[in-house]
């Protein structure tokens, strides 16, 4: 290994370029992976300048939007990540917080014009590293090399053990934590979103008493969740997003509805908000902040959201560890779901399409449409028909009875259970995530 290091020093101090070109796994523990994040180029120009022949530490990726960060960084695997306030198509202190959450080895330390004390704690409550203050001159940017240097190593030093944990393999990825998020999702409406979202988490809850499991109802406007669960909830998203920022286990406690079960299991369940016009107060950013606290304290988050494709579905299907795509077995719903899964292809939005898999709802004999045609249609992983019981919704699931009516031998909740199988939770940690 030693060897190894000494022919990359030698190619270092010719050409940085030649550096990258022989990357190897021994002096990938030696150099400080440094990517840049801002959507001024003079300003990555700076950024650039002050880093060169700043061994150990290394510019291994500039990039201008927050889009694009997210969407390579697996790739990259760099350890301090540089964001520059002012990014275009992220705010940045959600970008911050993804970054934590996706990929807690690496640290975001930002740039910032400003420097009040507040922005300050904005920054380092969403899990920033470091702050580094800049300015914009008439001569350019004012950034102090020596700072940089600085705040990259105490960054680095901040997520050494992470990474050394990661990779003894005393952690695995978040997704395989058991943190698992769902989001049920489908573009059209009345498909039965709703309804099977509330069962798989119920189911999901009941399935295990140790697991923690919410529901989040993300349909903001007209939520019916509630009246699945037969739940009248004093708190609503609304709440938690209003106090995202200083959640503690006994904040969030005091924040989220119970749904007990028999046997004395419980649901958390996230309400949507009581009117429909507080609605218009919650963005994306809002949401995936939430996500990101609730990943922390339960094991499961299922979600549950609206035909629209909004910044706040973004939200959801962006966090999804998986996403659960409900189809019908009628035309239109074969069309929309097509044009959507089109548009979210589009890698601008970071969506993980490997997260994807079908379920298939309303299944009936009498339709000319084949559920295997829909399957090999898509061409995603299908993880169950559930029937179309019409009987079964109007007497029990659309009157509030669905918790209670998990035990009977019905084929809609066989056909549930069936779902729940396929998704292959891994045992959840007892140590992590946080206690509620
Ligand atoms: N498998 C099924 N068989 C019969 N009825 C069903 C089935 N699944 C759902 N339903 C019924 O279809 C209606 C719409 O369901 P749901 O509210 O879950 O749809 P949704 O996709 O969430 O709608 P929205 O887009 O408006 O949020 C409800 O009355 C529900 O009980
Ligand atoms: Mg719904």
């Amino acid at each position: 290994m030693g060897q190894t290091m000494g022919i990359a020093l030698a190619h270092k101090s010719s050409t940085t370029r030649n550096l990258k070109m022989i990357e190897i796994s021994p002096l990938r523990q030696t150099t400080i992976r440094v990517m840049a994040v801002a959507s001024d180029a003079s300003l990555i120009e700076t950024i650039r300048l002050h880093l060169t022949d700043r061994f150990p530490i290394e510019l291994v990726q500039t990039l201008q939007t927050g889009r694009q960060c997210l969407s390579v960084i697996g790739d990259v695997d760099p350890n301090v990540v540089l964001i520059a306030d002012g990014i275009e198509d992220i705010n940045f202190l959600q970008l911050v917080r993804q970054i934590c959450a996706l990929h807690p080895a690496v640290a975001p330390v930002v740039l910032s014009q400003a420097d009040d004390l507040s922005s300050y704690h904005d920054l380092m409550s969403a899990g920033a590293r470091g702050a580094i203050k800049i300015a914009n001159s008439a001569q350019g940017w004012i950034v102090s090399g020596e700072e940089l240097d600085l705040r990259i190593h105490q960054a680095f030093e901040l997520v050494r053990s992470v990474k050394e944990r990661l990779a003894r393999g005393a952690r695995k990825p978040a997704t395989t934590l058991g943190r698992e998020i769902i989001t049920v999702y489908s573009p059209k409406g009345g498909v039965g979103k709703s309804a099977f979202a509330v069962g798989l988490a119920l189911l999901l809850a009941q399935q295990d008493a140790k697991r923690k499991v919410a529901l989040v109802d993300l349909n903001l406007q007209f939520g019916i969740d509630s009246v699945y669960l037969n739940l009248q909830p004093h708190h609503s998203i609304s709440d938690l997003v209003a106090n995202v920022d200083s959640l503690n286990s006994s904040t969030l406690e005091s924040l989220v509805s119970k749904k007990v079960l028999d046997g004395g299991c419980e649901l958390a369940f996230i309400s949507a908000p009581a009117n429909a016009r507080q609605a218009d107060d919650i963005v994306g950013q809002n949401v995936a902040g939430v996500f990101q606290a609730l990943r922390r304290y339960f094991d499961v988050t299922v979600v549950d959201t609206t035909a629209t494709i909004s910044d706040v579905t973004l939200a959801a299907l962006q966090a999804a560890s998986r996403i659960l795509l409900v189809c019908s077995q009628d035309m239109l719903a074969i069309r929309q779901t097509r044009a959507a899964l089109e548009l979210l292809r589009d890698p601008e939005f970071a969506i993980d399409m490997g997260a994807i898999s079908l379920v298939l709802n309303r299944i009936n004999s009498y339709s000319e449409i084949k559920p295997e045609s829909i399957e090999s249609l898509f061409e995603l992983p299908c993880l169950g028909r559930i029937p179309e019981h019409n009987a079964f919704f109007e007497t029990e699931v659309n009157v509030g009875n669905l918790p209670s009516a998990l035990a009977d031998s019905n084929p809609v909740v066989k056909a549930w259970k069936g779902i729940l199988a396929g998704l292959k939770f891994e045992k959840p940690l007892r140590q992590n995530p946080e206690r509620l």
